[in-house]
């Protein structure tokens, strides 16, 4: 009888361990902590006999450990378990590897009957005599499914994405309506608001995919920068699944995940110069392949978002007000003179003295009796941005000689400016990327999208993963 040493079956590692004890010492830790590793077993006479240990790394198998006790020996055991391994993988992985040595005919043999093929040899691997690496091809990519976790402010989201760009389903619950009422986010409230939440999105998110854990690949989470209370629910809560369902844990930056939202919309394109404008960051990143980040310059001061909040709050707009803000632009006239902040040859953004200066120019209006004309301010403020917005991103995007632009985070849902660009990016050639507009702002498709990608730059976490709310794009 052939099958999966399961990880709670206390008493078959035990048995396993002891009937190898030649080869096997204390697999418990390798095998319990490591969620690629598998064993399959071989159980005959009520006894393990025989077993496989392989590394199921999502395309493809590598094999550890292959051996049978030596009274069961040619009797057909090791086809057997080889046999089964490749039938149950033949069309979710694109190769089984193996490493043998040179002089070891029989077990050669053996592997050239089941179809893999000497790839490789390394000189001298096995003290001295050469090691053989050997390849079975198997029949298909086996697709890569990433839990996305999403709670660094005011959104608790869950999303399920397969292979990086395509979203199977995702939910967002936003706490807006809650925070309404205090002109903005109440940190606090946010963390007690994502407890509640978190378990109810989870499930909804799995059942609109029609999935269950067992689907899913690995767990990846936004641990930072953002609120610390609302980061923390999140990053326990993929704790407890990744411990709960033995799967990896897949640390995301907040703003990587507003950058992957458009891998969802088009495969992204390198080098390539990202602007990055939410509600609370305003930088410039450089792109030169997935998972590279140079910032180029950030804001000094305020994020544009919070430029949006700031001063939708003087025009009585409830929060956020970067929406409303955006329609009323459409139908105003740029009649008030603003300043244009930080318009120098850097790559730095500061939006505090614009902000203050709306501020203080409704003030003096209100002082001298005139009524303000808040459509026509809306759009002088937002002009205003979207000239230094444009200028310093187009700057970046000559000096790194780079045709491929993108926009990130929630401000990037700002039509006007959309539109602005897409005028400059056509009349220069340049191939440009916006998020879908419900992935501009906060949600865990982002997170699940960019979380593939880290994957494959190697960044897995273990149990010990903080949560940060300042935390540097690297
Ligand atoms: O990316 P996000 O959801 O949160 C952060 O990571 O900060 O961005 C939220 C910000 C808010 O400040 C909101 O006012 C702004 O994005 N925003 C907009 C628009 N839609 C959302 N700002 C300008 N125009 C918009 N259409
Ligand atoms: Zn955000």
């Amino acid at each position: 009888m052939i099958n999966e040493l399961d990880r709670n079956d206390v008493n078959r590692i035990q048995e396993l361990e002891n009937n190898f004890n030649y080869v096997l010492k204390d697999i418990k830790n390798d095998f319990l902590n490591n969620p690629f590793s598998h064993y399959l077993l071989f159980s005959k006479d009520k006894k393990i006999v025989g077993y496989i240990n392989y590394y199921l790394l999502y395309d493809r198998i590598e094999i550890a450990n292959f051996d049978v006790l030596k009274d069961y020996q040619n009797q057909g055991i090791g086809t057997k378990l080889l046999d089964y391994l490749i039938d149950a993988y033949s069309n979710r992985v694109n190769n089984i590897t193996l490493e043998v040595r040179c002089d070891n005919a029989k077990a050669i043999g053996l592997y050239k009957k089941m179809k893999f093929e000497i790839v490789a040899t390394r000189k001298g691997y096995y003290n001295g005599v050469d090691g053989i690496l050997m390849e079975r091809r198997m029949m298909g990519m086996k697709d890569i499914y990433v839990l996305g976790i999403e709670s660094s402010c005011d959104e608790t989201s869950f999303s399920i994405v397969k292979n990086g760009c395509e979203e199977i389903a995702t939910v967002i619950s936003s706490q807006i309506d809650i925070h309404k009422d205090f002109g903005g986010v109440v940190p606090e409230i946010a963390s007690r608001a994502h407890v509640k939440n978190v378990t109810f999105v989870l499930e909804e998110c799995l059942r609109k995919a029609k999935m269950t854990m067992d689907d899913i690949d690995m767990v990846a989470v936004a641990n930072g920068p953002g609120l610390i209370g609302s980061l923390l629910v999140g990053l326990e809560s993929a704790k407890t699944i990744c411990w709960l369902y033995h799967k990896p844990l897949i640390p995301v930056h907040h703003i990587a995940g507003h950058i992957y939202a458009n891998n969802l919309v088009k495969r992204l394109s390198f080098p390539l110069i990202c602007l990055v404008i939410s509600g609370g960051h305003t930088e410039l990143v450089y792109m030169e392949k997935d998972y590279s980040f140079e910032k180029l310059g950030s804001t000094l001061d305020d994020a544009v978002g919070e430029c949006f909040d700031k001063v939708g709050k003087v025009l009585g707009v409830d929060y956020p007000a970067g929406p409303t803000i955006d329609k009323m632009a459409h139908s105003g006239s740029h009649t008030y003179s603003l300043p244009i902040p930080l318009n120098d040859d850097s790559y730095n953004f500061s939006f505090s003295g614009l902000k203050s200066a709306v501020i203080n120019l409704v003030h003096n209006e209100k002082m001298r009796g005139n009524a303000i004309n808040k459509e026509d301010l809306a759009t002088s403020f937002q002009d205003v941005v979207i000239d230094v917005l444009t200028k310093k991103t187009l700057k970046a995007i000559n000096d790194k000689n780079v045709h491929n632009l993108i926009l990130a985070g929630g401000v990037s849902a700002n039509k006007g400016i959309r539109e602005r660009f897409e005028y400059l990016c056509q009349s220069r050639n340049i191939n440009y990327t916006f998020p879908e507009i419900k992935y501009c702002t906060d949600n865990a498709a982002m997170v699940a999208a960019a979380g593939y990608y880290a994957y494959l730059d190697g960044r897995k976490a273990d149990f010990s993963l903080n949560a940060y709310s300042n935390m540097e794009l690297k």
